[in-house]
């Protein structure tokens, strides 16, 4: 009696350890989770046993399960099937990928409560990102079909992991969702010209929680403001030599000039970095290219010809060099040609490089930083990058590379393992 007993908790505790609700009816590696990096698994020997884990764990970390019993040496540890890494043999999962915390349901249950500290953007000190992009916009050469980019140079994701890509050279604003291999053109896309339905060169857009996108028309020197399932836009700025775009979280809109060293704030054309001229000063910036607004409104500004990222708080009367500062060079303290800029909540700074080939993360006040992407030299195999100019992440703290010369866009998984064991 007792035996039997112990038998059963011993079972049921395996059993619920692998049953999982959010991958019913959900086959091998598909999407199971508002994270996109999550995937369907199958328990090794029971088909009706799944989980929904991240995918992109390097196969080493994983050990083969026991031959005669299909379990595992680890605790935590589930034996599922594999075929990426193993195929004949199934591997032993650590429970912890798949976690609530790295792979969310796809339908958030009103009684799941997040207890794990990890901030809203999903990014830890720890994190790491797979150094293999996933193509999830383009990659199929030059060109203007619809499964096509040419120059895609600004990238904005929204909270459904929706793509919005200022493809330059098409004069066309693309919205791609996940995992379909064609885009839709959701702004110009009528041939390079200056009427409402068209677009010149456009560089980059935000897009705000009801669909209206903000987008950068360059070559017209104008800001147009473009209502969700529209096919014209309307003129909200004019003679303004903008480059990048951001909104802070009051629906403030701001530009960076790239021909005259300024960010603007709308719509009362507020200064709030440079205005003094191009040059190296701190409170000057030269080509400023892309910039990034904080939960406090510090603004930060990818300086591009000063080999720096700088970041103004409010009111300041000069900037802060955040990121590089060392002359332009590819050195671990250094920046070359700096495009692109975003700071997590911890303050920490992301820097996409067109002249090094890189994605650079600088802690803090530390005074070099560390290559997360890329560095490999021009190029297209799935580790490199090609004149790289503008990243994002998702709310899940997946990266996202304009990677322009290659004609796509990157999707480097975020691997929050090393988070939550501490
Ligand atoms: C899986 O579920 C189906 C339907 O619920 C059932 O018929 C089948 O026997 C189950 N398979 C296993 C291995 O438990
Ligand atoms: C499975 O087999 C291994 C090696 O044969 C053994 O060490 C382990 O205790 C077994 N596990 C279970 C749950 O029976
Ligand atoms: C990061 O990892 C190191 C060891 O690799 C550990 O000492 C540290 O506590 C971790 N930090 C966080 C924030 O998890
Ligand atoms: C729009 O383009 C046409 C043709 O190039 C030009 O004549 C016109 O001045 C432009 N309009 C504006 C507002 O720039
Ligand atoms: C959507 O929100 C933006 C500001 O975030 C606002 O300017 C715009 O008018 C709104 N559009 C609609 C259709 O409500
Ligand atoms: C456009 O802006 C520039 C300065 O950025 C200024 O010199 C020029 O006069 C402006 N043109 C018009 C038509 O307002």
């Amino acid at each position: 009696m007792m035996k039997v007993f112990i038998f059963l908790i011993v079972f049921l505790n395996l059993s619920n350890e692998i049953i999982s609700e959010k991958c019913q009816g959900i086959s091998q590696y598909n999407r199971c989770s508002v994270n996109p990096a999550c995937g369907c698994l199958y328990s090794s020997f029971d088909t009706n046993n799944t989980i929904c884990g991240y995918l992109y764990t390097a196969c080493s970390e994983f050990s083969a399960c026991f031959n005669n019993n299909q379990s595992c040496y680890y605790r935590d540890h589930v034996c599922i099937k594999h075929p990426r890494c193993s195929n004949n043999h199934p591997i032993c999962y650590p429970m912890r990928l798949a976690s609530e915390a790295m792979c969310p349901s796809m339908f958030p249950s009103t009684t799941t409560v997040p207890t794990l500290p990890i901030p809203d953007d999903g990014i830890c000190a720890n994190a790491t990102w797979d150094t293999n992009g996933i193509t999830v916009a383009g990659g199929n050469g030059r060109g203007s079909a619809i499964n096509q980019l040419d120059d895609p140079k600004g990238i904005f994701v929204d909270d459904d992991d929706i793509i919005y890509i200022a493809d330059a050279n098409n004069h066309r604003v693309m919205k791609w969702i996940r995992g379909v291999s064609n885009g839709q053109v959701v702004a110009g896309g009528n041939g390079q010209g200056n009427r409402s339905d068209q677009l010149d060169r456009v560089s980059s857009l935000v897009v705000s929680q009801n669909g209206t996108m903000f987008i950068c028309d360059q070559n017209n020197r104008r800001i147009q403001k473009w209502l969700k399932n529209n096919n014209q836009g309307q003129t909200l700025v004019m003679n303004v030599s903008c480059y990048g775009m951001a909104m802070d979280s009051e629906g403030s809109l701001y530009d960076s000039s790239y021909d005259d060293g300024r960010v603007s704030k709308w719509p009362h054309d507020q200064l709030v970095a440079g205005g003094n001229g191009q040059g190296p000063n701190l409170d000057q910036l030269s080509n400023a290219v892309r910039l990034f607004v904080d939960q406090d409104h510090s603004v930060f500004v990818a300086d591009s010809h000063n080999s720096r990222v700088m970041k103004w708080p409010v009111g300041a009367k000069q900037g802060i060099v955040v990121a590089g500062g060392n002359g332009r060079g590819s050195n671990n303290n250094q920046l070359n040609e700096p495009f692109a800029v975003v700071a997590d909540r911890m303050g920490t700074v992301y820097v996409a490089e067109w002249g090094n080939q890189r994605v650079m993360r600088w802690f803090k006040d530390s005074k070099s930083g560390t290559v997360i992407i890329g560095g490999r030299g021009m190029g297209s195999q799935p580790y490199q990058l090609s004149r790289p100019k503008d990243l994002a992440f998702d709310r899940h703290g997946n990266l996202y590379v304009a990677d322009t010369e290659n004609f796509r866009v990157q999707m480097f998984p975020i691997d929050k393992s090393s988070c939550l064991s501490s």
